[in-house]
């Protein structure tokens, strides 16, 4: 019989029992409302509707191993949904980001675990306490507790640091902690990069900030660590982008000619800004195989652009896919009637499935032989 590989899912969030209560305390945003017809979640600027329905799906530890089942996910990485912190007081955020790892390391640890009998195993990115005012210490304080969970893997961060983005210096000594402890970060949109008056008509719902505004504030911060350096200086961080990177594989290339036409940031930067795409881990959450391959072709050419090199060969597609994870997003973009499976997780694992040119060993490893390797599981 052949050996079962294994589904991993790196993108897949919660808002633990902890923080829902908080939200739930709270009259701005971002909230938890209470209504005749159930909770409603209110964490975007002009949320249409009233937000969006809530219920046990992002709370519940039973929902997400059903999820998992109905789905054939072995592992799940799960990560606390945004805004994480990024609305508490310096204060509050070092007490609330110690709580909550704490509660995601109990919550992976007393879970099933993936053995002969069960199937389902839970690991997870813990949080930073990333606001303005916060100390290095704090921070480091964090990158330690983290690194002493067995099941916390990585962190997740959203896109302001600690109020000036995540070209700030001032984080240097955490990517150096974070590098030097193994972990993964995974950087993930909230806040999005553009008002709402550039969305047009309210008609649109939340399709122009999730489908653009969201890819777009990653691919900026995405951007802006290159250009600051952060690679350079770290070359052993693990970032993992989410859905996919944005629209940085698209405009990679745009990017390394304004470089190169712009002496200050050329002469900042050890190398081509393509060859930097290639240190990154990206999720695999873009919906459509042309996107995928095309992704993996962006990534499987960072070798020609490194300082040095005279390689001419074009991008190696399978290399890229290397560094491509499968996630789903759970449990945002749930179905919109009842049905067996997720669309939304149909349609990745249809990607992945469909990428021309990928081998059965390529699309494994997206699906999760290479989380098994980044995380070290
Ligand atoms: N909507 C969100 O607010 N967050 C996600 O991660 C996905 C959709
Ligand atoms: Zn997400």
């Amino acid at each position: 019989m052949a050996l079962k590989r294994l589904v991993v899912d790196v993108h897949t969030h919660l808002y633990l029992p902890r923080y829902a209560s908080l939200l739930r305390s709270r009259t701005t945003l971002p909230k938890i409302i209470s209504r005749e017809d159930g909770e409603r979640l209110v964490i975007l600027k002009d949320e249409p509707s009233g937000g969006r329905p809530i219920g046990p799906v992002y709370t519940e530890r039973n929902e997400k191993l059903e999820f998992m089942k109905k789905h054939d996910i072995d592992i799940s990485i799960v990560s606390t949904a945004n805004p994480w912190l990024d609305f508490l007081s310096a204060k509050e955020a070092h007490s609330m980001a110690l709580e909550l790892n704490d509660d995601l390391e109990e919550y992976c640890s007393t879970g099933p675990a993936l053995t002969g009998t069960s199937m389902r195993q839970l690991y997870g990115f813990g949080l930073l306490p990333l606001v303005p005012e916060i100390t290095t210490e704090s921070l480091l304080e964090a990158v330690k507790q983290i690194a002493a969970s067995a099941h916390l893997k990585g962190l997740i961060m959203g896109t302001l640091g600690v109020g000036k983005g995540l070209d700030d210096e001032a984080l240097d000594p955490v990517w150096d902690a974070i590098e030097a402890a193994g972990l993964v970060v995974f950087i993930h949109p909230h806040h999005s990069i553009v008002n709402s008056e550039t969305w047009g008509p309210k008609q649109n719902g939340h399709v122009l900030p999730l489908a653009l505004g969201f890819p777009f504030e990653t691919t900026v911060a995405a951007t802006r660590i290159i250009l600051s350096g952060v690679f350079d200086r770290f070359p052993s961080l693990r970032l993992l982008l989410a859905h996919s990177g944005g629209a940085l594989p698209q405009l990679s290339s745009r990017l390394a000619s304004c470089i190169d036409h712009d002496p200050v940031v050329a002469s900042r930067l050890k190398h081509d800004a393509r060859f930097y795409l290639g240190k990154l881990y990206l999720d695999a959450v873009s919906y459509g195989p042309e996107e995928l391959g095309f992704v993996g072709d962006v990534l499987g050419r960072s070798n020609r652009f490194e300082a040095g090199s005279s390689s001419t060969a074009s991008g190696d597609r399978v290399a890229g896919s290397k560094r491509m994870l499968f996630g789903t997003d759970h449990p945002f973009f749930p179905p919109l009637s009842s049905s067996e499976k997720w669309k939304s997780v149909v349609e990745n694992l249809d990607a992945i499935e469909n990428v021309k040119g990928w081998t059965e060993d390529d699309k494994d490893g997206v699906r999760g032989g290479n989380a098994i390797s980044l995380f070290n599981l």
